[in-house]
């Protein structure tokens, strides 16, 4: 049984992808996958929660990631691949990515090869172009790693000591969005106005710098008016929505030091940061209509809350967060419709 977590970016999403720090977070509910030889000559499977989504000889997103990922890993025999996952579909929590790493672990344990970390974050990265075509790479570190990392594009990542654990608040805000169309969406601003992006990332550098001595002092308060800095600054790029600006206020109206959208945009989820007991943010989000939950992390990853093993055991346990086989998407606010067909 191989694992791999799910992840919030706490400040640099985008930026990232043009070669800007970012911050991450591994949380502790994830993805575990197990590999199995298939029947002798039969083809590749993979199921999710139990059901099948795909086979390596079918074509749509995930059997063609599915196959990518097996291309690279190259196992010597056909496999079932059964994985049990909470985390939602399109939603910025390295849903995806977690897939990916899972994935490419449990098949170098299905074959006996040594733990690589380098390996399962090249075969991993594979799986991830095809949902994500450009992808920095952070979503992939982040879900093989845990814990609090500084993630440059092209270098490894590097782990950050906390001095307390960060208490989390992440919340889904009803529709998820395509990472590819969001990032394209993003590159275009680039195209069109070189200077004012290149000072924007300018801007989104001194706050992870800054944000990563925060985290390091240990100061929250900090911590939380960089992610609110960074979060008007992702506003600017149109990534964000109503729902996510409505998330945002709820979660600083009950206390939240700091929060903004997490991962693509567009939709998906919001990441606050706590002042320790996370239940009046979630109180105050649940009274909203929206589904979320409480993550801790600490410097060093946490294992795997015991549902893993009762979903792979069959069990139904109760997710307000559903892994769906299709990411839903909604078209998102009018300005994104226009700045995505632009
Ligand atoms: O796929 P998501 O929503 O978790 O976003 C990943 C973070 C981005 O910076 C938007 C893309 C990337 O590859 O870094």
């Amino acid at each position: 049984m191989q694992r791999a977590c799910g992840k919030a970016i706490l400040l640099g999403e985008h930026a990232v992808v043009h070669g800007v720090p970012a911050l991450v977070v591994g949380l502790d509910r994830g993805v575990e996958a197990v590999a199995l030889p298939a029947p002798s000559a039969s083809e590749s499977t993979l199921s999710i929660n139990h059901d099948l989504v795909a086979t390596s000889a079918q074509d749509h997103d995930l059997a063609l990631a599915f196959r990518a990922l097996l291309a690279e890993a190259a196992p010597p025999s056909p496999v079932q691949v059964q994985v049990a996952s909470a985390l939602p579909v399109g939603a910025g929590v390295g849903s995806s990515a977690a897939l990916g790493v899972a994935i490419a672990r449990a098949l170098a344990e299905a074959f006996a090869l040594p733990p690589s970390l380098d390996r399962d974050l090249a075969h991993a990265l594979s799986w991830e172009r095809i949902f994500h075509g450009n992808p920095s790479g952070i979503d992939t570190a982040a879900a093989a790693c845990g814990g609090c990392l500084l993630y440059t594009r092209g270098s490894p990542a590097e782990p950050l000591r906390l001095r307390s654990p960060l208490s989390l608040a992440i919340a889904y805000s009803g529709y998820g969005s395509s990472t590819r169309t969001m990032v394209e969406s993003v590159a275009r601003q680039k195209e069109r106005r070189p200077a004012v992006f290149a000072k924007q990332l300018d801007a989104i550098r001194s706050l992870v710098s800054n944000a990563r001595l925060a985290l390091e002092a240990g100061d929250l308060v900090g911590l939380g008016k960089l992610m609110d800095l960074n979060q008007m600054i992702l506003a600017g790029w149109m990534l964000s929505t109503g729902e996510i600006e409505q998330l945002c206020a709820l979660a600083r109206e009950a206390g939240a030091l700091g929060a903004k959208l997490t991962g693509a945009g567009g939709g998906g989820c919001v990441v606050a940061l706590c002042d320790g007991d996370p239940g009046p943010i979630l109180g105050a989000w649940r009274g909203g209509g929206f589904t979320c939950f409480a993550s801790t992390v600490s410097s060093l990853r946490r294992g795997f809350a015991p549902w893993h093993r009762a979903m792979l055991a069959g069990k139904k346990i109760f997710l307000r967060i559903a892994v769906r086989k299709n990411v839903q998407e909604r078209p998102c606010s009018a300005r994104q419709r226009e700045a995505a067909a632009a």
